[in-house]
């Protein structure tokens, strides 16, 4: 691992981040993958700090991902959810972060679904604050799994050509990656309806498909992103069947891709629209490899926000 002076407070988007301090976290990530490795697997680097996990939205991976990453660093946890919280009383997010930040917590590691929410709290208070998705805008800690996952299996990201498919206009997870990926020299395509991937994207600088199979013919790698009703007020096609007719990765659509080309998801998985379980469960596949690949970043993003919170 290089020498580095990381210098954030907070990590609140991969927007922000340079190349090397991606490359940092990656290279942290590696070390702290071997911690996981090991019989014991804990080491005391925030033993006496106090973290706060405070999900305003529902999560699975995220959450336990990062909680069981300060359990390994031997962090102090506090979890908070919504529906327990006096958020339900009317209380604004700054005055619970202000209490939180009363309590000498160290840490917010926050998912909202107000886009900005993190920078608000980042501005507003001492601890530092990890973004652990908000609303559309950002996921920075998938992005950067997702990045070590394929430096992993494919040796570095320059050149690459990932394909992200599905429902990008709502997807944290499709910008992030896209920013990510571009910084370090990949080619990015988006794939979907044009409902779900306007052309404006192309303004970030990847390539934008409405046909899955010239999207995905030639790509090293392809991220399936699942149609997140949660977030959609309009019908942006006709039906789930027809998304997955059109969009969906299965047995006949894989044969567009090469032997080697990795299949991801950052879950959860809606089987049989935008992946099918033989394709998600198939050799190609990485995508619980992605899930142990997020504790080594979640691990290093803690480790090196804490060092800074310290200073
Ligand atoms: N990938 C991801 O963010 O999953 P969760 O919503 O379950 O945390």
């Amino acid at each position: 691992m290089g020498k580095f002076n990381w210098t954030r407070k907070d990590l609140l988007s991969i927007y922000d981040l340079d190349v090397e301090e991606i490359n940092f976290i990656l290279d942290t990530a590696g070390e702290f993958k071997k911690v996981s490795q090991r019989n014991v697997k804990k080491v005391p680097a925030l033993r006496g700090k106090t973290v706060v996990n405070f999900f305003v939205e529902p999560s699975t991976r995220t959450r336990m991902s990062f909680e069981l990453a300060e359990q390994r660093l031997s962090a102090d946890i506090i979890n908070i959810s919504a529906g327990s919280s006096s958020l339900q009383k009317g209380e604004t997010l700054l005055d619970t972060a202000r209490n939180i930040e009363a309590l000498q917590a160290d840490l917010i590691v926050m998912r909202h679904s107000a886009p900005g929410a993190h920078v608000l709290l980042a501005r507003r208070i001492r601890c530092g604050v990890l973004n652990a998705g908000d609303g559309s805008h950002s996921h920075p800690t998938q992005a950067l799994l997702d990045i070590f996952t394929i430096r992993e299996k494919k040796g570095g990201i320059k050149g690459l050509k990932v394909a992200i498919v599905g429902d990008i206009l709502h997807s944290r997870v499709a910008r992030s990656d896209a920013w990510g990926l571009l910084k370090l020299g990949a080619e990015v395509r988006l794939a979907g309806p044009a409902t779900l991937v306007p052309k404006e994207f192309e303004k970030m600088g990847v390539k934008v498909f409405h046909n899955l199979r010239a999207a995905i013919e030639g790509v090293d790698v392809v991220n399936l992103l699942r149609i997140q009703h949660e977030r959609q007020q309009a019908g942006f096609f006709p039906s789930t069947g027809e998304y997955a007719r059109f969009f969906g990765l299965n047995e006949d659509t894989c044969s567009y891709l090469k032997p080697d080309t990795l299949i991801m998801h950052p879950g959860p998985i809606n089987r049989g629209i935008e992946l099918d379980s033989s394709v998600a469960d198939g050799t190609r596949s990485v995508i619980l490899e992605q899930v142990t690949n997020g504790l080594a970043v979640r691990m290093a993003v803690l480790f090196l926000v804490a060092g800074w919170v310290e200073k």
